[in-house]
């Protein structure tokens, strides 16, 4: 959360006359664009972009950069080379040593240093401390695995003259075509090229120079003409030094010891017409054009890990987070690259069509997609991703970077929150509404006003009396409590907190040394630096029970503000000439500095008490490629506007494309009131997203579901129910997310990467693999919306089995106020747990219902993944995980075991699930030759020779209109963790089928 504008409660009611006087006029909230960057105005961008601009406009323009043969070296999966950098005013050439790595996983990366730096060999301006290499410690923050070099790979035999040809992945499909000069790289599969580098010659790395100090210009007469000479000087070298050495914005003066160091490259993606990815932007999932036209931006995609306040729609501004990989998808295939540089970055996209002999394209499109990439400083680091599936580039970039940590099953039910719930009488007061209107929630937020003066680790005396004894009655139902923790420590006296960061000098530092001090919530602060391994150390123990007093086991933390946000700042963020552990400047490190916090903070909750080791949930709002191993983000501070409520769609969707799939949008919009129509379609809405969070303003009116009344309240509790209801296969769709790298909402394209007319679709969701496909109304008095279907299964109606069918059309769904429009795909298994319960917590024994749901063949597979959902003992084989599957031609419903061999950690846990049943069966689709059934068999595994067989009572409802003939099996009492068949067929009763394991 953020407000400039009256975060001390004293202004409050002020405030909100004020606001209200406003409301007459209807304010208009939107972004302060002075406060952040545009192209032109950052330095390094600004001098790229001129240059892609000049290469454009020149015929004759040929890259200066060229391999020298003499250089080259294979081995062990790995080519060297020095790249020589041809520079205008005669200089020696500059040596920049590269290397291409082949990973075993089929993966490329390209990595361009320059061996100036490499070797300390320049000398710093003014008399700066930082460290004189390009920053080349990304990697050690982001990457966990998948680094492994691929044995197979081997240089083509036959050389050409000018290229080095590498074959690589599995059964050498893939091959990196390295020219030599100009440098230039195209990546193939299968003998066509997928990605190229430096096609269009945009490589620019900016070696280091001294500065030529000019003489001071005494001449006052004839300044004119002096200016005039410089500008033609300036003109003549073709450079444009004035951002080189230092540059201010918005009165802060960035210094530059190094001097210009960005890199850039162009990558092209031959035949692609649409790219997704490079999160976090408030724009559709298909990126658009960043070089004008209509409807096209004008501004590269900015990567600046930023607090952008009141951010607006539909723009590739910067905001609070960062992930720097960029998928290309056409029929067939997608490919993608991950530039992995933690500084400033620009992307600009363009599109093209075509050069090729359109009769050789097949199913390529006629449109190439060009990409631009420009960072501030930096190794050159790039990851080539070949696909060829969108499942493919998911699993490639999480065995890199990370899955996303499975979190504790109450993580992924609702969270309410505010800012603030003032006291804990409030808090116990909106526990004990929740429960009176029956409403489930599991987890309740505290925002920065429960401390003491913004003092975290503290509670305020007068407000928050007895927190321990809050904290217990939200135990009662096993309820959680969030308290938020910032990076930001108050400068102040008497705060334990800041003496010890100093004493310990945890702290980041200005440019001088110094521990710097810039202005936050608690007014004058200091920063934790948890690049700093000590100050993790120091970070775990304030969150040891007996160090933070008043929290509990079911207390877990929020991390705002670590992009940082520094009121007072550059951008509302840090001077880039800060300083961190190691001697790297901010300006290295930026868009990785959220997530060393967020970490810090996992770390912490792994360890608050010895002996007790769960799965910590820990939300941050800044994130960089990798946070998705230690907890859930948000997208930051939205509106509660519809075109926030829309916009959220494409933003969560790109979240999961892009390895971090735990995200959610505030639910009902930070700011502003929203109406009881909006706050319920968002509620409807906000049920799908994978992280699910009711916020407020502490400007904002109470807007907890109970308080809009009849029906609104009604509805907003169904949707809540809803989800509720289908933990089960949340809770699925969150382990095939941590173990495969597999988004928890699918946009259409990775469910049906053939279907090119569904590409762009991003305003309609599959939840995982269920066949689930939702799509939230996000108009103001719609009533009905409008789905695509890609392919020709049935759909049905997820509550009144309305059938809908036919492949490449939009059908219309109802969806007045009290109806969510949710389809399930013919082919799926759906478990869901139907007793309403007024947390996750108490429904953990509680018996399943499985939704078996018909193909056009008659058939249906489906899976369920149930842990404790608190400990880390299922990475010890503590789990159940079964396959569904409905097999027409043997008129049975199977579970068989996915889980392998069970330990006695399996054994262990299977006990204490023994009771949970499977409670109902129903079959939606369900053949017309089921109408006079009473009843099928069922066998379980194991059970008693008198129980191994029994019937159990069937009801069939024939379909009716366009509603699809369903059946239920009702109560056929096997367990969830056997294996067992229920038999439909005529026989059923007859002949043993044998048992299911
Ligand atoms: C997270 O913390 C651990 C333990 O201190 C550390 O080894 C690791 O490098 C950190 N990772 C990140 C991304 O900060």
């Amino acid at each position: 959360m953020l407000s400039r504008s009256s975060s001390s409660p004293r202004w409050t009611g002020f405030f909100l006359v004020f606001l209200s006087l406003c409301s007459l006029f209807v304010p208009a909230v939107s972004v302060k664009h002075e406060n952040f960057k545009t192209c032109a105005q950052s330095g390094f961008c600004k001098r790229n972009r001129q240059f892609a601009d000049d290469v454009t406009s020149s015929s004759a323009w040929t890259s200066p950069y060229n391999i020298d043969p003499a250089t080259i070296s294979f081995s062990k999966g790995q080519l060297n080379a020095v790249v020589l950098k041809t520079v205008k005013d005669g200089e020696d050439k500059v040596r920049l040593p590269l290397t291409v790595t082949f990973l075993e996983s089929g993966t490329a990366r390209v990595t361009l240093d320059e061996e100036k730096r490499q070797k300390g060999d320049i000398q710093l301006r003014g008399d700066s401390k930082v460290r004189k290499e390009r920053y080349n410690e990304a990697s050690q923050w982001a990457l966990v695995g998948g680094l492994e070099v691929s044995e197979g790979a081997a240089l083509s035999e036959k050389a050409e003259d000018g290229f080095t040809k590498v074959f690589y992945g599995e059964g050498g499909k893939h091959q990196a075509l390295i020219r030599h000069s100009p440098f230039s790289i195209d990546f193939q599969r299968d003998g066509e090229t997928q990605v190229k580098f430096n096609d269009r010659g945009l490589l620019n790395l900016e070696h280091w120079r001294a500065k030529k100090e000019k003489p001071v210009e005494e001449k006052k007469e004839g300044e004119e003409e002096n200016k005039e000479e410089k500008k033609e000087e300036e003109a003549e070298k073709g450079e444009d030094e004035s951002t080189w050495w230092d540059e201010t914005f918005g009165g802060n003066t960035d210094t530059k010891p190094r001097g210009p160091e960005a890199v850039a490259l162009d990558i092209s993606f031959p035949g692609y017409e649409h790219v997704f990815g490079i999160p976090e932007h408030a724009t559709s999932l298909s990126l658009k054009t960043t070089r004008g036209g209509e409807g096209n931006y004008n501004e590269p995609y900015r990567l600046y890990n930023a607090d952008v306040f009141e951010y607006e729609m539909d723009s590739p501004m910067t905001l609070y987070g960062a992930i720097p990989l960029m998928q290309a998808h056409r029929k067939g295939s997608t490919v993608g690259v991950f530039w992995l540089n933690a500084a400033e970055t620009w992307v600009d996209v363009t599109k093209s069509k075509t050069s090729a002999n359109p009769l050789s394209l097949g199913t390529k499109s006629r449109t190439d997609t060009e990409t631009h990439w420009i960072s501030e400083s930096g190794l050159l680091d790039v990851f080539v991703f070949l696909g060829p599936t969108p499942q493919d580039l998911n699993r490639q970039y999480g065995e890199l970077t990370g899955f996303t940590q499975l979190p504790q099953s109450f993580a992924i039910a609702y969270h309410q929150c505010r800012w603030n719930y003032v006291s804990d009488d409030d808090v116990k007061d909106v526990d004990r509404k929740f429960d009176k209107f029956n409403i489930p929630y599991d987890v309740i937020w505290l925002d920065i006003e429960y401390t003491h003066e913004k003092k975290y680790f503290t509670w305020d005396p007068l407000t928050f009396i007895n927190p321990t004894k809050m904290g217990k009655q939200l135990e009662k139902s096993i309820r959680k409590l969030v308290v938020i923790i910032d990076p930001h420590i108050k400068n102040t006296d008497s705060y334990p907190v800041i003496d010890e960061l100093k004493k310990k000098d945890l702290a980041v530092k200005n440019k001088e040394g110094n521990q710097y001090e810039g202005w936050c919530w608690p007014g004058s602060s200091m920063w934790i630096d948890c690049f700093n391994p000590a100050a993790i150390t120091w970070w775990k123990t304030l969150f040891k029970y007996d160090s933070f007093k008043g929290t509990l086991s079911n207390t877990f933390i929020w991390n705002d503000m670590n992009e940082p946000s520094v009121f007072n700042g550059p951008e509302t963020t840090m001077p880039k000439d800060n300083v961190h552990f190691g001697g790297w400047e901010h300006r290295d490190v930026h868009n990785i500095n959220g997530m060393t916090f967020h970490n810090a903070t996992y770390q912490a909750l792994l360890e608050r008490k010895k002996g007790e080791v769960r799965r910590p949930f820990a939300l941050t709002r800044s994130f960089y490629s990798g946070s998705q191993r230690v907890g859930a983000m948000w997208t930051g501070d939205n509106l509660a506007e519809w075109s926030h409520l829309e916009a959220s769609l494409p933003m969560v969707l790109n979240q999961g494309i892009s390895g971090f799939p735990f995200a959610g949008a505030d639910v009902g919009g930070f700011f502003g009131n929203p109406s009881k129509e909006l706050l319920t379609r968002w509620y409807q809405a906000g049920i799908y997203y994978p992280f699910f969070r009711g916020h407020a303003h502490i400007d904002t009116r109470r807007r907890e579901p109970y308080i809009a009344g009849s029906p609104y309240t009604e509805i907003m509790t169904q949707a809540l129910r809803l989800r509720y209801q289908l933990l089960p296969a949340w809770y699925t769709a969150f382990h095939e997310a941590a173990t495969t790298g597999a988004p928890i909402i699918r946009p259409n394209y990775w469910v049906h990467p053939e279907d090119e007319a569904g590409f762009a679709i991003d305003d309609q969701l599959y939840i995982g693999s269920t066949g689930l496909l939702a799509k939230p109304v996000t108009k103001e008095g719609a009533d009905s919306v409008s789905v695509y279907l890609a392919d020709s299964q049935p759909y049905y109606d997820y509550f009144d089995f309305t059938t809908y069918q036919g492949a490449g059309h939009h059908h219309t769904v109802p969806a007045p106020l009290e109806k969510i429009p949710l389809l399930m795909q013919g082919g799926h298994v759906i478990p869901r747990r139907d007793r309403p319960r007024r947390s996750s917590g108490l429904m953990k024994f509680d018996p399943f219902t499985l939704v078996v749901v018909l193909d056009s063949a008659g058939n249906a597979n489906g899976t369920l993944y149930l842990d404790d959902g608190e400990t880390f003992e299922y990475e010890q084989g503590a789990f159940i995980h079964r396959r569904f599957s409905f097999s027409a031609k043997h008129a049975s419903l199977t579970s068989t075991n996915l889980g392998g061999r069970a330990t006695t950690k399996t054994d262990k846990y299977l006990k204490t699930m023994a009771n949970v049943r499977v409670e109902k069966v129903i079959v939606v689709g369900a053949p017309s030759a089921w109408q006079h059934k009473t009843s099928v068999t069922v066998m379980e595994e194991g059970a008693k020779e008198s129980a191994r067989r029994k019937q159990v009572d069937f009801e069939f409802f024939p379909a009716d209109g366009k509603k699809a003939a369903w059946a239920v099996v009702r109560d056929p009492r096997v367990a969830i963790g056997k294996g067992w068949k229920i038999d439909f067929s005529d026989k059923s009763g007859g002949g043993d089928h044998g048992h299911q394991h």
